[in-house]
């Protein structure tokens, strides 16, 4: 029973994957796999475990007859046509969960990170620019007290509104639903997006990529925002219109942004953000720790095998495909 790995992932995570299932690897751990590869050994596998960088569409599903189980090994899965895999049976996972803190503690950090200053003010002094303590160097914007929107109040929406708890913050949500739990345990006041957006010092975005979040962040919500507000987005990049993002940053509408993920990535070589004083960027780190992503490549894993040799998986997306 083939299946295709579309990167090499820790021994630990491969151990997972044990016979009957014969397991063939794209070698790369940097590199992606290249599209014609990938549709070619999808051909006879039965199962996949990709990562965001895999497109699985309907061109894929049709070069992969056999294909039973697409296994993402990230949270977010918009990557994948679920529609088309569930039409044809296809079940896909992905790996919720054990993300969540790793992500949160990012999504904080990277705030922060734009909020002090800190890579600006680091180049500041390996450049040898320091030349003295001076009364307003490099000062930034206090976090202490301040005020957090959060759109998308799911479980790392949830954590980074937990982390502001200690930071003395008012916290603000926007959802699909209210969530009267995290109301009443993070303390957390629900608000439409315009509203949120109006009363925010920081904004968090933490809702998946989907028809209805795309430019969910264009240039009349930003015009809502505070002048020196900042936006930070660890979820994806197409959820912000990244165009109208490097106007309000140019023209003074927002302070800044903290950003982990981009609308086309890795980030184009001539994109404006690249060189704004007032961004902090990021490679798409959000859940990148050591231990994070061995979890991460863990439960792909044993989705992908669950599935396969026992019919059960952990995490799945599209349960409705197995109906079919
Ligand atoms: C995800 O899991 O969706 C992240 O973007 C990668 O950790």
């Amino acid at each position: 029973m083939k299946v295709y790995v579309s990167r090499k992932l820790p021994g630990e995570v491969m151990a997972v994957l044990r016979k009957p299932l014969q397991v063939c690897c794209w070698p790369g751990e940097e590199d992606v796999v290249p599209r014609e590869i990938l549709m070619a050994e999808v051909s006879h596998a039965r199962g996949l475990l990709c990562m965001l960088t895999e497109r699985v569409d309907q061109e894929l599903l049709d070069a992969a007859p056999s294909l039973k189980i697409v296994s993402n090994m990230a949270v977010g899965y918009d990557n994948i046509d679920i529609d088309a895999c569930t039409r044809r049976g296809v079940l896909v996972t992905n790996t919720p969960g054990v993300l969540t803190e790793t992500t949160a503690d990012l999504a904080f950090a990277l705030m922060m990170a734009t909020a002090r200053r800190l890579p600006e003010a680091q180049k500041f002094l390996l450049e040898t620019k320091w030349s003295n303590w001076a009364p307003m160097l490099l000062a930034g914007k206090d976090i202490y007290g301040a005020t957090l929107g959060i759109i998308g109040m799911g479980r790392i929406g949830q954590a980074v509104a937990h982390r502001a708890s200690g930071f003395g913050m008012k916290v603000l949500y926007c959802n699909r639903r209210r969530n009267e739990k995290a109301e009443r345990e993070l303390n957390a006041e629900y608000r439409d997006l315009d509203d949120l957006l109006r009363e925010a010092d920081f904004v968090s975005i933490h809702v998946p990529l989907s028809e209805s979040t795309r430019h969910l962040i264009g240039q009349r919500e930003l015009s809502l925002m505070k002048r020196d507000a900042i936006l930070v987005n660890t979820s994806r990049g197409a959820v912000v219109d990244e165009k109208a993002l490097c106007r309000a940053l140019e023209d003074g509408t927002i302070l800044g942004a903290g950003l982990d993920v981009f609308e086309k990535e890795p980030l184009p070589s001539d994109s404006p953000l690249r060189t704004m004083e007032n961004v902090v960027l990021l490679p798409h780190v959000g859940s990148a720790t050591v231990a994070t992503r061995i979890k991460m490549g863990r439960l792909a894993a044993r989705n992908l095998a669950g599935f396969l040799l026992e019919g059960r998986a952990v995490t799945p997306v599209n349960a409705e495909a197995l109906a079919r």
